[in-house]
């Protein structure tokens, strides 16, 4: 506690982020650490979770230490010890948790496990101040697609997700195709500007009338097949144009099953979180089917979209403030529900 606030310290590192955070009142950010392994994972096309183990081990206590430094506070004004549990890479999550036991117990905290996809809602509780549940949220990341109803600041309830690849796995898989390099969705993203989306018609996915699932492995091959028979016609591949025309594919059922969703549950915010919510087309697409249908619209800035622990401190925060407590048996969960 420091000037009567509640201070949180959180520790993150499901996947190829090490990061680490303090947090004052769930929602104001004292400091926010994330140290990526992008550069070394690059080179292998994507993580490698023996290689991001090892490197969370090499790193977290650094960042951890950076993150009390910057705050300005010292751990004794910590009030509570926040971190991902799960879902993620089991060698990753365990070496964050390992932490924030060992802080948790040196320091006589209490200790909260956060689910990651909750993480990534809270994010935009840090960014818009005035958001309050109930709303729709889309999670989008390189690891998770999920439609979610969030009744309130604990409660949230998984309307659909996909069946095989997340999006964000779809836009690294086609990248990669595409010869762009990794990760690939922000390279997408910046090429497909200058494609025309109609100009090579792929699937749109909606499965069965009325589910909120998606299917995203699908488009992969159809991009794969579409080049290969281009290449075999003796014809130039326009890899924007390509770019484009598999972004408006699958942005197209994204912003449909959404918005849709948000309208039959009869919410009027949309909240966006996760790494594939910094993308530009998908902003605006919904920007604009929100509009027509009086919805408000809702998104954090690209660092709090990516891994980052501030998210993470901010959930652990209201489930702290709710009276939840773990204790030192919490373990790491690589496929825990939310
Ligand atoms: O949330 P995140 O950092 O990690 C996971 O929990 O997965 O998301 C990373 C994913 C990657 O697949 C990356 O390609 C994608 O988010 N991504 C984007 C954009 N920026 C990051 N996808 C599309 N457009 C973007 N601008
Ligand atoms: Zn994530």
């Amino acid at each position: 506690m420091k000037d009567g606030k509640i201070l949180t310290l959180a520790i993150e590192s499901s996947c190829d982020e090490t990061a680490a955070a303090v947090i004052s009142e769930g929602r104001d950010v004292l400091s926010n650490i994330i140290s990526s392994q992008i550069d070394i994972h690059k080179q292998y096309g994507g993580v490698v979770p023996e290689i991001a183990s090892r490197h969370h081990l090499n790193n977290v206590n650094t960042v951890v230490d950076q993150a009390i430094e910057e705050a300005g506070v010292s751990l004794d004004e910590i009030d509570l010890i926040g971190v991902t549990y799960g879902p993620g890479l089991v060698g990753a999550l365990l070496i964050g948790l390992a932490t924030a036991k060992a802080y948790a117990l040196a320091a006589d905290k209490p200790l909260i496990g956060v689910h990651h996809i909750h993480g990534h809602i809270c994010a935009n509780y840090i960014e818009h101040k005035e958001l309050e549940p109930p709303f729709m949220a889309l999670v989008i990341s390189g690891g998770h697609t999920n439609i979610v109803e969030v009744e309130d600041y604990n409660t949230c309830r998984v309307l659909g997700g996909t069946r095989d690849d997340a999006a964000g796995e779809a836009y690294d898989k086609v990248a990669r195709v595409l010869g762009l390099g990794y990760p690939g969705g922000p390279l997408i993203d910046k090429i497909a500007r200058e494609g025309n989306p109609e100009a090579v018609e792929f699937k749109r996915v909606f499965l069965e009338k009325g589910s909120l699932d998606f299917s995203f492995s699908g488009i992969k091959t159809g991009v794969l097949n579409y080049i290969n028979s281009e290449k075999q016609a003796g014809r130039e591949i326009n890899v924007a144009d390509v770019a484009a025309s598999f972004q408006a594919a699958v942005l197209d059922v994204i912003v449909a099953k959404t918005v849709g969703a948000a309208v039959d549950m009869g919410k009027d915010k949309i909240v966006l979180a996760g790494g594939v919510a910094s993308n530009s087309m998908l902003r605006e697409m919904l920007k604009k089917e929100c509009e027509k249908k009086g919805i408000k619209l809702y998104y954090p800035s690209p660092v709090l979209c990516t891994d980052n622990a501030a998210m993470i401190g901010c959930a652990a925060y209201y489930r702290y403030v709710a009276g939840e407590r773990d204790d030192l048996t919490l373990d790491a969960i690589p496929n825990l529900k939310l």
